[in-house]
């Protein structure tokens, strides 16, 4: 079985070199040909651990990667799609990519003897698979489940875990409309993994919707952990952690995704919540709680401008550190980051910002340029600061001690991921869902 993948993001490229780590013979195409080039070199063009030595043994092994979408479609049983859906202006999903690539393969189908098998993995609103199957069906003059099938396929694998969630899924989820196409791509994943992963068949518009309920539920559960972090506050202390801790035991409640923080940021949660918002109205049903699950999102990073703005008196002239840029912890990732939108706020009251981050500063830099500073070490950017914010929650910003806060003008600390609640430091402490003193 030779497998196609079309669109190298986080998704497309840990798939294909997980698959060709194993010696499935797998094509994976970009139309980003510096991308192209890159991968080839087995460079992978972000930061994820562990996956450029998967990819270098992937290309050794079985995987080709190149342009060539036609060759794809002429040569491959199965192709995976996992080209992005950005969001819109207006809160929907970008579908061009896909469109083009649907259309392309419509049009190579149409001369082509191969009945291959289009999985689409991208993350997109129910009924979009339908319309991607009518594309193909009209550029090809062929019937899907004759003479192609089409499934959908949602993805559910984490930035910074790419290549361990994409070896250990909880789930896989396929959603067709022929019975015959769904158990060919069971057959496939039964082999790649084993029989114990949990395998969810239904049809395509609920697959579809799995992907958006389940990255909505994600974001639920922070922005509710981030309102009783808030409550919290309020009640010297509290501890937001000691909370989540108990009521994750309850296992009707689970205890993942209950650390409080400054708030969900990345490609997917803020992208995914918005267009099920979109949907959802277009529907003509209210999305009230996804509505309040995105207000209180945004809400975080406005009360960390107003808690350094009242403890600061003024932030104009403050000389600020922003430890973290990434919107999480093992990613280069800023898309979306609340790091860089509290930066943004936090210059729009004429602070002076001086920013760390182990992986993302080319990509703050390429972003923010130099209305910011960047420094390589954590004592260089807080020297002469007079507060310092922990928003990522990089392993090695546990490690801040006394001296490193000697450095300071001003000994502050504000730390939305309660990074440094075991230590004794010598400084006005501030930890999001921790009840403050005064
Ligand atoms: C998310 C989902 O977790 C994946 O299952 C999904 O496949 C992916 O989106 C996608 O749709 O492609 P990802 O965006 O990589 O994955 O990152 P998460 O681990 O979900 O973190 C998202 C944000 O929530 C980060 O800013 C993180 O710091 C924050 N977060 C997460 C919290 O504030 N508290 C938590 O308890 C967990």
């Amino acid at each position: 079985m030779k497998i196609g993948i079309i669109g190298i993001g986080f998704v497309g490229l840990s798939f294909a070199a997980a698959l060709g780590s194993k010696g499935y013979e797998v094509l994976a195409i970009d139309s980003d040909q510096d991308k192209v080039k890159k991968i080839k070199k087995g460079n992978t063009p972000f930061y994820e651990p562990s996956l450029s030595p998967l990819l270098q043994k992937a290309l050794k092994r079985s995987l080709e990667v190149s342009s060539d979408t036609e060759k794809a479609v002429d040569e491959c049983d199965l192709i995976f799609i996992t080209v992005g859906t950005p969001a819109t202006s207006k809160g929907g999903i970008n579908l061009n990519s896909l469109r083009a690539v649907a259309k392309t393969i419509g049009q190579t189908l149409a001369k082509s003897k191969n009945k291959p098998i289009i999985a689409i993995k991208s993350t997109v609103t129910p009924g979009t698979n339908q319309a991607i199957k009518q594309i193909i069906e009209k550029e090809s003059k062929k019937k899907s489940g004759k003479d192609f099938g089409i499934i959908s396929n949602p993805e559910f694998l984490r930035e910074g875990r790419a290549v361990d969630d994409t070896f250990n899924p909880h789930i896989v989820v396929i959603g067709g409309e022929d019975s015959k196409t769904i158990n060919k791509v069971k057959k496939f994943y039964e082999g790649f993994y084993n029989f114990t992963i949990p395998y969810i068949t239904t049809n395509t518009q609920t697959a579809e919707m799995i992907k958006y309920a389940n990255n909505s539920f994600l974001a639920t559960k922070i922005s509710f952990i981030n309102q009783i972090a808030n409550i919290c506050q309020s009640i010297p202390g509290t501890n937001v952690d000691d909370i989540a801790k108990a009521i994750g035991i309850d296992p009707r409640i689970g205890e993942q995704f209950l650390k409080a923080g400054p708030g969900y940021g990345g490609s997917c949660l803020p992208k995914d919540i918005k267009a099920l918002i979109s949907f959802s109205e277009n529907c003509g049903q209210s999305p009230t709680l996804l509505k309040a699950v995105q207000t209180t999102n945004s809400q975080q990073v406005e009360n960390l401008v107003s808690l350094m703005n009242k403890v600061l008196t003024s932030l104009r002239g403050k000389r600020i550190s922003i430890l973290g840029l990434s919107f999480k912890e093992d990613s280069d990732d800023i898309r979306e980051s609340v790091s860089i939108n509290l930066i943004k706020r936090l210059l729009k009251h004429k602070a002076k910002i001086v920013a760390h981050d182990p992986m993302a500063i080319e990509n703050t830099r390429k972003l923010i340029g130099d209305k910011i500073s960047y420094t390589k070490s954590v004592s260089e950017a807080l020297k002469d600061s007079e507060c310092v914010v922990i928003m990522t929650p990089w392993r090695q910003y546990t490690k801040l001690n006394n001296k490193d806060l000697q450095l300071m003008k001003n000994k502050m600390i504000v730390d939305t991921r309660r990074l440094l609640t075991k230590k004794k430091l010598d400084a006005k402490y501030y930890a999001t869902g921790l009840g403050f003193d005064n």
